[in-house]
């Protein structure tokens, strides 16, 4: 039998000490340290005669099968996780409490109807489970199966599909994963999913449940699980705000993908982001909407982020972005006003705020503007958070727009990055944003000029407009 042994670990990054302190040396937060009590692991070696299951071999002797993945039967999931979930492997959904983590994997559970499924939770009841899963099947319109497979538009109606609940889908309210394994032994899934590691916790250690080294361990148990039997545990755990929750954070290095659910909870809009996966890219995004009956796949964001603007307003400009593969076209509004009170204001919604100050600065250095007197507002339409620099040239051009009341017209758009010296500078696949520019309808499309040598302008229907600095934009603009 193993020894109990007593550690302090720190509950915001997951430091361990054998000592009480006041302040974690790894992340310097102050009276962050806990006890848990942790069974001693023994470190004997094999005994005799023991077989030892690992043998190491040449590389070129190493087989393997193409791993077939479990499709989710969401088009927007698939594309996060790189074509399904692979078998055997750990996937850790993590967001906010409130955002929808719960519905996204209830909802896959029940669209994956030809596989035996156990969806174990520890903070609803079977109840509950049943009502939320009546909730998104029973009346309206629930999605199973991309919007894009069935070759419908965003915005379109999905058909009803008043299907019955799954008969594959078994639903378990248990916390402890010895007890969770049994039911696994018993039930034989294809897909466990678990709500939520915070909650779970495990007969070994004496811990709280959400305290670090329960985490760690329970995360570990169902890592063995998964490795052993080849069945994909999807695992959901709680962040806040600031996304730094002790548990995802050590839970990090042990599974196989991180998947975030963020969204602004006073929009509908939610997006799946890939921070780590081993099976797939981290760059492409899965968008979705919250409705009353569960989650709708936004297979084509562009079309429904651009609200139909009057083209009198001043202050908005639309920026060609590109999240992961996808283009995405999102309008920038900004106000600018004189400042009522001595300091100016600066606020900024789904923008970098340091990012801003950067780009005002370079306005008012280059454009002449006496932005510093100026209150500033920046907003990102549907409360998109946009992390590609190609919003650039739409910011300062909000900006300007707003500054001089002078409006830019709504079928222009703007794809470039914004140099300290005002130079409008070149951006990643300007081609594929120019080909959704035009599809979508816009008749001018301002890039980087270093950005035209390399494309064959005369392929599209949309004017392209190089630009070098941005004094050029802003006469072309407003002049
Ligand atoms: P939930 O999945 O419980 O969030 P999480 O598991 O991340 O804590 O969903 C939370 C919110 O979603 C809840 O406030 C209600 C809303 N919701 C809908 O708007 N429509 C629906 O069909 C469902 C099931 C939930
Ligand atoms: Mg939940």
């Amino acid at each position: 039998m193993a020894k109990a042994k007593t550690y302090y670990f720190c509950q915001e990054c997951g430091y361990q000490s054998s000592s009480w302190l006041g302040r974690c040396p790894e992340c310097g937060k102050f009276g962050t340290f806990a006890e848990e009590v942790v069974k001693a692991e023994s470190g004997k070696r094999r005994v005799e005669g023991e077989k030892l299951q690992s043998v190491p071999k040449r590389i070129q002797e190493v087989s393997y099968s193409e791993t077939v993945r479990i499709p989710t039967h969401c088009g927007e999931f698939d594309r996060v996780l790189g074509g399904g979930i692979v078998p055997g492997s750990l996937l850790l959904l993590g967001g906010e409490p409130g955002i929808g983590k719960s519905t996204l994997l209830l909802q896959t559970a029940l669209a994956v109807t030809d596989r035996k499924l156990l969806y174990v939770s520890g903070e609803e009841s079977e109840q509950q489970i049943k009502m939320r899963a009546d909730r998104l099947v029973g009346s309206g319109e629930c999605v199973v199966g991309s919007t894009e497979q069935q070759g419908l538009k965003s915005g379109q109606v999905l058909p009803t599909t008043h299907y019955p609940l799954s008969t594959e889908l078994y639903v378990v309210s248990e916390t402890v994963t010895q007890r969770i394994f049994e039911h696994v032994d018993a039930v034989k899934p294809e897909l466990l999913i678990v709500d939520s590691i915070q909650t779970i916790t495990t007969e070994d250690i004496d811990s709280p449940a959400g305290s670090v080294s329960q985490i760690r361990q329970c995360t570990a148990e169902f890592q063995h699980y998964a490795k052993q039997t080849g069945v994909p545990v999807l695992l959901i755990g709680h962040i806040t705000k600031d996304g730094t929750l002790a548990g995802p954070k050590v839970m990090e290095h042990i599974v196989d993908a991180v998947l975030q659910f963020e969204g602004d909870r006073n929009y509908g809009y939610r997006i799946l982001r890939a921070l780590k996966n081993r099976f797939g890219s981290t760059a492409e995004i899965g968008i979705f909407e919250m409705q009353g009956n569960g989650l709708r796949e936004v297979p084509n964001p562009s079309e429904f982020l651009l609200s139909q603007r009057d083209e009198t307003l001043s202050g908005a400009a639309v920026a060609a972005t590109l999240e992961g593969a996808r283009p995405m076209f999102i309008e920038v509004q900004s106000l600018v006003s004189s400042a009522v009170y001595g300091t100016p204001q600066r606020n900024a919604n789904g923008f970098d705020m340091r990012r801003l100050s950067m780009l005002l600065a370079v306005l008012e250095k280059r454009c002449g503007f006496k932005l510093g007197a100026k209150d500033v507002f920046l907003n990102i339409a549907g409360g998109m958070k946009v992390n590609d620099p190609a919003i650039d040239l739409a910011v300062a051009c909000a900006v300007l727009s707003s500054n001089v009341d002078i409006p830019v017209s709504p079928r222009y758009c703007f794809a470039a990055e914004l140099g300290l010296s005002g130079e409008v500078r070149p951006v990643s696949r300007v081609e594929q944003r120019i080909a959704e520019a035009d599809r979508l309808g816009f008749e001018k499309i301002f890039i980087s000029k270093y950005n035209v040598r390399s494309i064959d302008t005369k392929r599209y229907g949309i004017e392209i407009v190089p630009v070098s600095v941005i004094e050029e934009a802003f006469r072309a603009l407003f002049a």
